[in-house]
């Protein structure tokens, strides 16, 4: 798996010491609050994990699942919900989890079905952030990194469906792209 990576872009270290900062800032900002961390399958589990961690205040979970219409690593923007919330969301501040904000089309398109479900408040938390690629207004209210415009893998984060398990993130060489 190693022999597929260009470089590695963030190493463990340092993308941990950032997942206890968001902790602790989003521990301050949801003191008294009714948190509900939502995560997007697949690719923010690992993310989703490390930072529950880092919460120091009471919160719940969930996960929901969508798969966006179009080609592999592009998005369409328009997303079919393959796994929903287990429960209504009023009465919730929900933090969307998210892996990376790319062109942002896909969390646009959650954020509309979820804010009709009336939660307190909707705030979302991304790792990685691509603002050269962003084709929607959708901006993160927490995020870990902003990322150059590079197709990056680890950490959750896949290349058809492979390398999630590594625990940094990297960029693939660009022969493993090719058929
Ligand atoms: P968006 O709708 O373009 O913002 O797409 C976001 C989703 O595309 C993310 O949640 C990822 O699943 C996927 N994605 C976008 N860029 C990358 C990347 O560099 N590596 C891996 N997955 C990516
Ligand atoms: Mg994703």
């Amino acid at each position: 798996m190693l022999r597929d990576l260009e470089k590695v872009l963030i190493n463990e270290e340092v993308l941990q010491k950032k997942v206890k900062e968001l902790g602790e800032k989003i521990s301050e900002d949801y003191k008294g609050k009714n948190l509900l961390m939502v995560s997007v399958l697949k690719g923010s589990i690992v993310f989703m994990a490390d930072l529950m961690r880092a919460i120091t205040e009471k919160c719940q979970i969930d996960f929901m699942s969508v798969s966006s219409y179009g080609s592999g690593v592009k998005t369409s923007g328009v997303v079919r919900i393959l796994k929903d919330l287990d429960r209504p969301l009023e009465g919730y501040d929900l933090l969307i989890v998210e892996d990376i904000l790319d062109s942002g089309l896909t969390l646009d398109y959650i954020i509309s079905i979820l804010k009709k479900r009336n939660p307190l408040s909707i705030k979302i938390c991304t790792l990685l952030d691509k603002p050269a690629r962003r084709k929607s207004n959708v901006r993160a209210d927490y995020f870990g990194f902003d990322v150059p415009d590079e197709f990056v893998v680890g950490y959750g984060l896949d290349y058809d469906e492979k390398y999630r398990n590594l625990p940094f993130i990297g960029v693939l060489k660009p022969e493993i792209y090719k058929d």
